[in-house]
């Protein structure tokens, strides 16, 4: 049992946070037992120096682009070409999808991502790989291999029977190995993507409730290249949910540039959107249509985007989602739940994690706080958005254990 003294900042909804000072927290095993206003026992670590918040959900982010974040290039298919797929081939080594991996996984837990959503390199010994270095490492995450057969670079290809067959594999490897690990079927998108290796890998997910992840009109490139390849079918969602891969345990990353049908179909499926403010002012996508998702109810959350998503910091996420709305005001409570309870949402966790409350997992990251006795909720959740360098990550747990402890 550990029992921690400290100042709770816990997301209720989408614009209420929770401040609760002086709580006596314990966890015990890997779940929150208590939450208290005196202690049970006389000897408490003390973290009254910080604030408590649970552990932060990004939910979009590519490990094998790591090392390639801030290269720069016009738009995304430029992007894509000059920079991700050449980095991309190099993970077919397991030598470097391993250092890759455990670089991108201490990076993330340092900066208090405690569960995240997690494209690799197309290379079954690269998802493999990054499955037992999150294993070993002890991090919760839905990981999933780069699906594209068609219309990629030599080395990157794969034939279709065997990109969805090695995916297949990974899933009955990995998924729910424990309870920290999932597998999420990644057809990159549809511009690389047989309509074959769609319908199978959607038919596959949709009887196994398994999960699935895509990029959806991110870029105006990118929709004109689906149209050509598309001409009979109406629009880019309508190509996804024709094959298949539409439903509540998708998520559809960037969905940028829609037309009221694609969200209605988005919000009839059940999909979830993911939002990745930071990439999208990198690769000049486009402003995500925030007031429409609300309008239409759609659920979204939060990703980094790493590689076009410069940092994995999900505070630097949080504050270009407001910098990225020109008009739409995106408040701190509402970044902060958008990164938390509402990626759990999303992902179909918030039974388990992204709040604090007794029951749930101990997924939670302490941040060094300048007189939290004294202050407004507001006022620290601002500074940690917009503020993150003096807001240092000082101790995270996932799942009950110590994951990172700055050095004292
Ligand atoms: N669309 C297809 N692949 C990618 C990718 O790796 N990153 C981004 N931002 N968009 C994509
Ligand atoms: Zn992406």
């Amino acid at each position: 049992m550990i029992l921690i003294k400290t100042h709770i900042l816990n997301p209720l909804n989408r614009f209420e946070t929770e401040f609760r000072k002086n709580v006596f927290l314990t966890i015990k095993g890997n779940r929150i037992h208590s939450l208290s206003d005196q202690p049970d026992d006389d000897h408490w670590e003390d973290y009254t120096h910080c604030v408590c918040l649970p552990g932060m959900i990004d939910a979009h982010v590519h490990l094998s682009q790591f090392r390639i974040r801030g290269k720069h290039s016009s738009e995304l298919l430029p992007w894509l070409n000059e920079h991700v797929f050449p980095e991309e081939a190099r993970s077919s080594e397991p030598e470097y999808a391993d250092v890759i991996a455990r670089e991108f996984f201490q990076d993330l837990i340092r900066k208090g991502t405690t569960t995240s959503v997690i494209y690799t390199a197309p290379f079954f010994s690269a998802c493999d790989k990054a499955f037992r270095i999150a294993e070993e490492l002890g991090v919760r995450a839905l990981i999933g291999a780069a699906l594209m057969d068609v219309n990629s670079p030599e080395g990157l290809q794969q034939k279709t029977d065997t990109a969805f067959q090695e995916s297949v594999d990974l899933y009955h490897e990995w998924n729910g190995k424990n309870e920290l690990l999932e597998y999420i079927f990644s057809p990159r998108f549809a511009p690389v993507c047989s309509p074959r290796l769609m319908k199978l890998t959607g038919d596959f997910a949709s009887r196994n409730n398994a999960y699935i992840q895509t990029h959806l009109s991110e870029n105006l490139e990118e929709i004109k290249l689906v149209r050509s390849l598309y001409p009979e079918v109406s629009s880019y969602t309508e190509v996804y949910l024709k094959n298949n891969l539409l439903g509540p345990k998708t998520l559809l990353g960037h969905a940028i540039h829609l037309s009221d049908s694609e969200l209605e179909i988005i919000k009839k499926t059940g999909s979830k959107v993911i939002h990745c403010p930071d990439s999208n002012f990198f690769l000049k996508s486009g402003q995500f249509p925030w007031s429409d998702l609300l309008r239409f109810e759609i659920p979204f959350a939060l990703g980094s985007d790493v590689g076009a998503g410069t940092d994995l910091s999900m505070f630097q996420v949080m504050k270009m989602a407001n910098y990225r709305q020109d008009e739409y005001i995106v408040s701190p409570e509402e970044a902060f739940y958008l990164a938390t309870r509402g990626g759990a949402e999303a992902i179909g966790k918030d039974d388990q994690i992204g709040a604090i409350e007794v029951g749930k997992s101990a997924d939670l990251v302490f941040a060094d706080c300048r007189d939290p006795q004294t202050r407004e909720s507001s006022d620290i959740l601002s500074e940690l958005m917009y503020l993150e360098t003096n807001q240092k990550i000082n101790t995270v747990f996932v799942n009950g254990k110590i994951k990172f402890q700055r050095a004292r």
